[in-house]
């Protein structure tokens, strides 16, 4: 599915949903993977199931291309094979995706040098990278950022060392992990973050013959090695913020809905907010159900690194709050700023207030249809959720967004019943 340039979505809300979808493989561990098969470097293939179709996987696979590695994409899987011929991953590449990033680790640890231009990504406030150059600092290579680029070298060598972080970072420890595989003996990361994709970029390296420890706890082990094997094959796990988005939406439209593929245990803190709102949640072999009559009381929570609620789901979170027939408080400790989506949800009118990295959200307030526009994936997507709670038609902008993290998002929306059109 693509959107013409300023296509919108006509959002009529009042429909109870019901139905089943099932989700995709998740786009940050596709994003991460597909950089970690640079760390096969012999011309054998990496091949990724479930990567899903997005415009970010898409941006991806052309920085693989301009560094000289073969990308064959076809329904079943993503083959990355072939060597590394270039080092340089350029600025227009890759500030499309935050991404990118990894092209640092990775380059560093198989070619020991790189220059990168900077990442992209939402815009959800400051993204730094000081702790991701820190760390390859620790580890033995010289980094700076000159003229929009990251530019790294390793002069010596890449040494383990133990390194603790000041904040449990996602996109830090995936890139540490990377550039610690070429590292002499074992490094350690302190304070790491713990989420799935983090496990799924260990299981994927531990298939290449990499000794990992530790992944999806605080203290991540990996084992600096020469023989990395390639000849394999790994299954992106499910998106859990997509799964969380379709819970959500249908929690607060009232219906039913199985999330074929969920996988509970990747939102247990989401599941129990929306139990504690009296929606019916049954975990069964082939995915999450989830029974709502959308009627929900309050929403309290702060939003914390795994297994905290992920930050991915704080704007739905907040539409949902609007609905609630309390007041809610909601607070971000992961990513403080993101909540620019707050104004468009009172021009459909809500009442949110905002302080710092927290958003009271005044209950029982009624949307009305109005003309929206999100400017990040989950703002778009809670836009749309929100057209689907309000009275009226709703139109929603910023459609591009969408597609770098939703793989056929409205038409999953309509077929559990949502009324939805495109203009
Ligand atoms: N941080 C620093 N310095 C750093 C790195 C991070 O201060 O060098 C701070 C950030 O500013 C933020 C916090 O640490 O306040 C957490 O950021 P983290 O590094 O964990 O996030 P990320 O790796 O940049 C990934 C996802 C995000 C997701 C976050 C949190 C990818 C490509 N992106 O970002 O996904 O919100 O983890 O779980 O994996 C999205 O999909 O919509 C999205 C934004």
């Amino acid at each position: 599915m693509n959107y013409m340039n300023e296509e919108k979505l006509l959002v009529r809300g009042g429909n109870k949903l019901k139905g089943e979808i099932t989700v995709g493989g998740a786009k940050n561990s596709a994003l991460v993977c597909m950089a970690a098969a640079c760390l096969v470097n012999d011309g054998s293939e990496v091949r990724l199931y479930n990567v899903p179709q997005l415009s970010d996987i898409d941006v991806m696979i052309e920085i693989l291309r301009k560094i000289g590695k073969k990308v064959v994409v076809n329904e079943e899987y993503v083959g990355i094979s072939g060597t590394i011929t270039n080092c340089n991953v350029p600025i227009q590449l890759s500030n499309k995706i935050r991404g990118s990033v990894y092209f640092m680790g990775v380059l560093l640890s198989v070619m020991g040098k790189v220059s990168c231009g900077l990442p992209g990504g939402d815009k959800i406030g400051p993204r730094p990278i000081d702790m991701h150059l820190s760390a390859f600092e620790m580890l033995g290579a010289e980094c700076k950022i000159i003229g929009g680029k990251m530019e790294g070298e390793v002069t010596k060598e890449l040494v383990g060392k133990n390194i603790y972080l000041k904040f449990p970072s996602v996109g830090t420890v995936c890139n540490i992990m990377l550039a610690a595989v070429n590292a002499k003996g074992r490094t350690i990361i302190g304070n790491a973050a713990r989420e799935p994709e983090i496990v799924d970029l260990a299981n994927l390296m531990m298939k290449m013959g990499i000794k990992v420890i530790g992944a999806g706890t605080d203290r991540i082990i990996i084992e600096g090695t020469k023989q990395v094997r390639g000849d394999i094959e790994h299954e992106i796990i499910p998106d859990r913020i997509e799964a969380g988005v379709f819970l959500s939406t249908v929690a607060m439209t009232g219906g039913e809905i199985l999330v074929k593929n969920g996988v509970a245990r990747h939102n247990y803190p989401l599941l129990a907010i929306l139990g504690e709102n009296g929606v019916v949640i049954k975990e069964t072999d082939e995915g999450i159900k989830l029974i709502s009559d959308g009627m929900l009381n309050e929403i309290n929570v702060s939003i914390m690194p795994f297994p905290g609620v992920a930050t991915d789901l704080q704007p739905i979170l907040a539409t949902m709050a609007t609905k609630c027939a309390r007041n809610s408080v909601i607070t971000d400790f992961v990513f403080p700023e993101r909540f620019q989506y707050i104004y468009e949800l009172n021009n459909m009118g809500a009442n949110i207030e905002h302080y710092s990295n927290v958003i009271k959200v005044y209950g029982g307030k009624k949307l009305y249809g109005t003309e929206v526009e999100g400017n990040d994936i989950r703002a778009t997507t809670a836009l749309v959720c929100a057209g689907l709670i309000a009275e009226g038609e709703t139109t929603v902008r910023g459609l591009e967004h969408l597609l770098r993290g939703y793989v056929d998002f409205e038409e999953k929306l309509i077929s559990l019943g949502a009324d939805i059109t495109k203009k």
